[in-house]
């Protein structure tokens, strides 16, 4: 499917110049978590923050995404991949601009965070995984979706018809069901703000 193709990566004017522009090291910062379970809070929250500090960001989030360039994609696993591996390949892009990019999925199996670490490279990717337990999010369910997926009207809805693996070796765990979210955002910052800057 590749032949006859000919990527100008080389002519391309380079990450780096790109990066010195803006004064910041372009990466990826990859929320997962169950529905619920305060990823796209947490995430536009750390956006704003890092704006407001004149940080060059974007924010992806599954329900915009999916609606949008993902708009064709349910969620069988092979639908789930294909979201995260298109996911993954446009935050490259951004980071290659040089671009914070922020991002807020469920990311539910290990092997989705192992494509979206082999697409992205280890040095570009912090992996955040926003603990919440499946009760809390549907005591909590902002969405109106746990109800639903109770009473049949989901069958593949993540924690519930489809498997959450716990992730394997996140960077970072933020526990949304102990800690105020301010708390959650507080060290979710400190954490990204030391890796963002030029060396
Ligand atoms: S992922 O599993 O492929 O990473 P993604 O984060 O893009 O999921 O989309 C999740 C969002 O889609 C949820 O926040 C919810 O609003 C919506 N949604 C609709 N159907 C489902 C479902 N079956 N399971 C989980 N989320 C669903």
């Amino acid at each position: 499917m590749t032949d006859n193709l000919f990527p100008i990566d080389a002519k391309i004017l380079d990450r780096a110049t790109k990066e010195s522009l803006l004064q910041q090291r372009g990466q990826v910062i990859w929320l997962s978590g169950l529905s619920g379970s305060g990823k796209s809070t947490l995430a536009n929250a750390l956006e704003r923050k890092l704006h407001s500090e004149k940080f060059a960001t974007t924010l992806l989030d599954g329900d915009n995404i999916r609606t949008g360039l993902n708009s064709g994609l349910g969620f069988s696993d092979e639908d789930r991949a294909e979201n995260i591996r298109r996911i993954a390949e446009v935050s490259k892009l951004f980071v290659q601009a040089g671009v914070i990019v922020i991002n807020s999925f469920i990311t539910p199996q290990n092997s989705l965070r192992k494509l979206a670490r082999n697409i992205l490279g280890q040095d570009d990717l912090i992996e955040v995984f926003v603990e919440c337990s499946f009760e809390e999010c549907e005591r909590r369910d902002v969405k109106g979706l746990y109800a639903k997926a109770k009473a049949g009207g989901i069958p593949d809805f993540t924690g519930q018809g489809s498997a959450f693996e716990i992730p394997e070796n996140p960077d970072l765990i933020l526990y949304t069901e102990k800690v105020s979210e301010a708390d959650a955002l507080e060290t979710l910052y400190k954490f990204v703000r030391s890796r963002l800057n030029l060396k």
